[in-house]
């Protein structure tokens, strides 16, 4: 029914009805129904304030359009064939409610305006959900990195057995990814929250609209001061998608890191009942589906930034329905992250560990490093510690035993600086203890990680 189309005007044939379901967004884009409303009554009220509507006619518009948005909250919307997009169902709608004066809203507005600002509005709030999801996830983390705080365990580089170090400061890793992640998001929030209403199809507002008015009635900190580039700009999407890609990734490893210490071979954690399934053949297994499903939805992510970017690139300026193509990849990053973000709170904060377990796997050539150390306190050159701590280990596996089996004559005959306290080395505790420069896996400066990280989700 071309007749009925908000721009039916200039044409005269129909179009095809596979176009038009190739055309329409409403069936994704209905979830912005709340921000256009949202800004569809800030419009009709600066309308009023330059006598475009009277002050009857604005609030005929505003009370139909609270009329509107309560039909989509109770589920009672019905969306009609030729509801091209939200904006055209909403406004369809409402002159449904009001009558004709509802063909007054769009004056001086067009779709173009109107989705940049949408967006952004539905953007910036669920971005602050997200925020709150990932202070959770990160609070998690804290809390158990405080009260895991005496458990050791192997810490690995190439996957193979370096140093002792705290479960906590393992922990604590991913705890500053978030933390990092959080504040990117923050700043992204800042840099999307500019109103691009009041920019027109492309070249600006003929109404002499108050925009200022408008970015403050929607809670924007500022206006977007070029019309071309408010209604085609969307880096705050491929800001988003990047930042879903990126802390995602921090999932990912978390994930794949438990995986790992879940497998018998390892057997450092398992994960609740709540966040595993079994096999439909294998009776005894207890799968990490969960952990799995964070890794494996990762990768959807980054599908979507890039499939995202390669929509963006190369658009003629301004609008293009090619920017259409924008709201499913948020849609679905946003909701994935939601999803992760929760569940990843929820592995982490239920997941058994075994602490005798991860005390089982060190091993005292784990310890080589603070030999050589332990030289470099009575003044050796590290460079040649490291290698006499080098002919240690290889004098040990030699003899088929561990460096703390080697006597002091041993350890003379590798260099005259070694004294009875050489046998001091061999404790797992002593060398993380050592670890104290700030930073470091020491029980003191893993402390300090806990006591700056719950001061910034406390601020
Ligand atoms: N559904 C469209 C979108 O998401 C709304 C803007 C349409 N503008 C236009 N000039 N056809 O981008």
């Amino acid at each position: 029914m071309t007749s009925a189309k908000l721009w039916g005007g200039r044409f005269s044939g129909k179009t095809d009805p596979l176009m038009d379901k190739f055309n329409a967004s409403i069936n994704f884009d209905k979830k912005l129904y709340e921000a256009d409303i949202l800004g569809s009554q800030a419009y009709a009220k600066a309308l009023a304030r330059r006598n475009i509507l009277t002050t009857e006619e604005k609030d005929s518009l505003v009370n139909g359009l609270e009329d509107v948005l309560k039909e989509w909250r109770e589920g009672t919307f019905i969306i009609r064939e030729g509801d091209e997009d939200i904006h055209t169902a909403n406004e369809r709608r409402l002159g449904e409610i009001v009558g004709s004066v509802a063909g007054k809203l769009h004056t001086g507005r067009s779709r173009n305006d109107q989705v940049a600002t949408d967006l952004r509005l539905w953007a910036r709030e669920e971005a602050k959900k997200l925020l709150v999801y990932l202070k959770q996830l990160i609070g998690a983390a804290v809390e158990r990195a405080g009260k895991e705080i005496d458990v050791i365990m192997p810490g690995y580089t190439h996957l193979q057995r370096a140093q002792p170090i705290r479960w906590s400061h393992w922990l604590l890793t991913y705890a500053w990814s978030w933390q990092a992640d959080a504040e990117r998001l923050s700043q992204i929030i800042d840099r999307l929250n500019l109103l691009p209403l009041g920019s027109g199809a492309l070249a600006g507002n003929p109404f002499n609209i108050d925009r200022e008015f408008l970015a403050k009635e929607l809670g924007f900190k500022d206006v977007i001061q070029n019309s071309l580039y408010g209604v085609s700009d969307r880096d705050f999407v491929a800001e988003i998608l990047f930042w879903s890609s990126m802390t995602m990734i921090h999932i990912s490893r978390f994930s794949e890191d438990l995986i790992l210490y879940s497998t018998s071979e390892f057997g450092f954690v398992t994960l609740a009942d709540a966040y595993s399934t079994g096999s439909s053949l294998m009776p005894q297994k207890k799968n990490p589906d969960s952990l799995e499903l964070l890794r494996g939805k990762s990768g959807r992510v980054y599908g979507q930034l890039s499939g995202f970017l390669m929509t963006y690139k190369g658009l003629p300026s301004t609008y293009n329905k090619d920017l259409q193509e924008d709201k499913e990849p948020l849609f679905d990053a946003v909701d994935t992250l939601a999803g992760s973000l929760q569940i990843t709170a929820g592995v982490l904060s239920t997941l058994t560990i075994y602490p005798e377990r991860m005390k089982q796997n060190l091993s005292i050539d784990m310890l080589a490093t603070d030999l050589a150390e332990y030289l470099v306190r009575k003044g050796v050159p590290f460079r040649e510690t490291h290698h006499i701590a080098g002919e240690a280990v290889r004098l040990a596996e030699d003899r088929n035993t561990t460096m703390d089996h080697l006597t002091l004559e041993d350890f003379k005959q590798l260099h005259l600086a070694f004294e009875d306290d050489v046998s001091l080395i061999w404790d797992y505790e002593k060398s993380i203890e050592n670890r104290c420069s700030l930073g470091g896996t020491s029980k003191q400066t893993v402390k300090e990680q806990i006591v700056k990280l719950t001061k910034w989700l406390n601020e």
